[in-house]
């Protein structure tokens, strides 16, 4: 045993203050105000008025602290808490500040103020690691604008190019390119956002727990060994228009009743693809029906398909079931079915070393954890394919998120601070 070394552990951990709840509240309370929906839980879509003003509320906290702040084509915000050695490859923590419609204020929000507590302490403890930490907001983890989810991250993985974001159109018809120009992004860079593997030394996330596992075992932290990957389609199916009570049921090709049958098999599939230890869900969330009238067979029905799954196999083997049986039931009903694919994710370990340092900062901090997977999607899937990446969960109550339920204790999101704090130190001195 090196009494030595022991020594020097117990002194740097010793050394670290403390996360206050109430810096942690006290900024996601600020941020809660850059709301479109105050009378209905939090909105704050992609470069909407609120979105953009709280990442100028965030570029004025990184300010106050210090940070060096960037900006990429994309969108993406870093803030840069140097370390000694600032040549040396960086730690990146953070997480989104977009929301679904009408969510909460804790999903992606408690990541990025986690990770800028986390640098208020070191700053006040007076600790600069060897590398560089840097807090990072994501552009649009999630899809409410554009239908396709981790924009910023997905840039920056070299999955989303200049030629997709020119492609890519919200419900008005706007590019995600022109947008981000329009706003004074420098898009004409946008194919230099890519990290080259190596360029980043790990990224951590802290998130919430969105399926009330934590809750459930009675634990404070969750550490994540796998995030989901999502497979996202849009469909649309067309039948024939027509009178309500003029159109005998055998004479019908209504489009909604083909997209309900689908929705069901879309179910039944997932359901029965799932063996003792599988996670995969199917979701079907959005749903138009054309002309949309009581007395109108509906010609026409759109709708989203969410497939997620922990292994990329299983999932792409279920997707395909999936799609046969809608092709199927579209023969059946004598409807046409076109599809459009918007992402087909893979699903992302989290690195061994890191899960290993948030278990070791839990156990010296003395806060109780388990092991966990993320059913939904982070940045950090896409951050995986250039850099290790590690999540760390904070409970939920009840395990809701999107949704104005949504609740996690400033207790529980310090508390994960701490622990983020300590693993960020440790790989950021390596
Ligand atoms: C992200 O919020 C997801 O849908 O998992
Ligand atoms: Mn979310
Ligand atoms: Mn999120």
């Amino acid at each position: 045993m090196n009494l030595a070394l022991e020594q020097e552990e117990a002194v740097s951990a010793d050394s670290f203050p403390k996360a206050s709840a109430a810096n942690i509240e006290r900024m996601l309370r600020n941020l809660n105000h850059f709301n479109s929906t105050p009378e209905f839980g939090t909105t704050r879509v992609l470069f909407t008025e609120p979105e953009v003003a709280a990442r100028e509320y965030i570029k004025r906290e990184m300010k106050q602290l210090g940070l060096k702040i960037r900006e990429d084509a994309a969108g993406n915000i870093f803030g840069t808490y140097e370390g000694t050695e600032p040549v040396l490859a960086p730690v990146w923590t953070g997480s989104h500040i977009d929301t679904v419609l009408n969510a909460g204020m804790f999903d992606g929000m408690s990541g990025v103020v986690a990770g800028l507590e986390a640098v208020r302490l070191f700053e006040e403890a007076g600790l600069r690691p060897r590398r560089s930490v840097v807090v990072v907001v994501y552009t649009s983890e999630e899809p409410t604008r554009f239908g396709l989810g981790c924009l910023g991250s997905r840039a920056l993985a070299g999955k989303l190019g200049a030629a997709e974001a020119k492609e890519l159109k919200d419900k008005d018809g706007n590019s995600l390119y022109d947008v981000l120009k329009s706003l004074g992004f420098p898009v004409e860079h946008f194919d230099e956002v890519p990290v080259r593997r190596g360029d980043v030394k790990a990224a951590v996330e802290l998130h919430i727990d969105q399926t009330g596992e934590l809750e459930r075992a009675d634990k404070t932290l969750g550490v994540v060994k796998t995030i989901c990957a999502p497979s996202v389609y849009d469909f649309k199916v067309t039948g024939r228009q027509s009178h309500a009570g003029g159109t005998s049921m055998a004479r019908r090709r209504d489009a909604f009743m083909a997209s309900a049958e689908m929705a069901l098999a879309a179910e039944r599939l997932t359901k029965e693809s799932l063996g003792k230890d599988d996670y995969a869900t199917a979701t079907i969330g959005r749903v138009n029906v054309i002309p949309g009238a009581v007395n109108v067979i509906p010609g026409e029905a759109d709708f989203s398909l969410d497939v997620r799954d922990a292994s990329f196999e299983h999932k792409k083997e279920l997707t395909q079931k999936i799609l046969a049986e809608f092709e199927e039931i579209a023969k059946k009903r004598e409807v046409t079915l076109d599809s459009k694919m918007y992402n087909d994710d893979h699903p992302m370990p989290c690195q061994d070393d890191i899960q290993k340092k948030l278990v070791e900062a839990a156990e010296e901090t003395g806060i109780s954890y388990i092991k966990t997977i993320s059913g939904a999607f982070h940045d950090s899937m896409l951050v995986g394919e250039f850099a290790p990446v590690g999540m760390l969960f904070v409970p939920s109550r009840d395990g809701i998120s999107h949704s104005p339920q949504e609740w996690t204790d400033f207790a529980d999101i310090a508390a994960g601070t701490d622990v983020l704090a300590r693993a960020l130190f440790a790989l950021a001195d390596e």
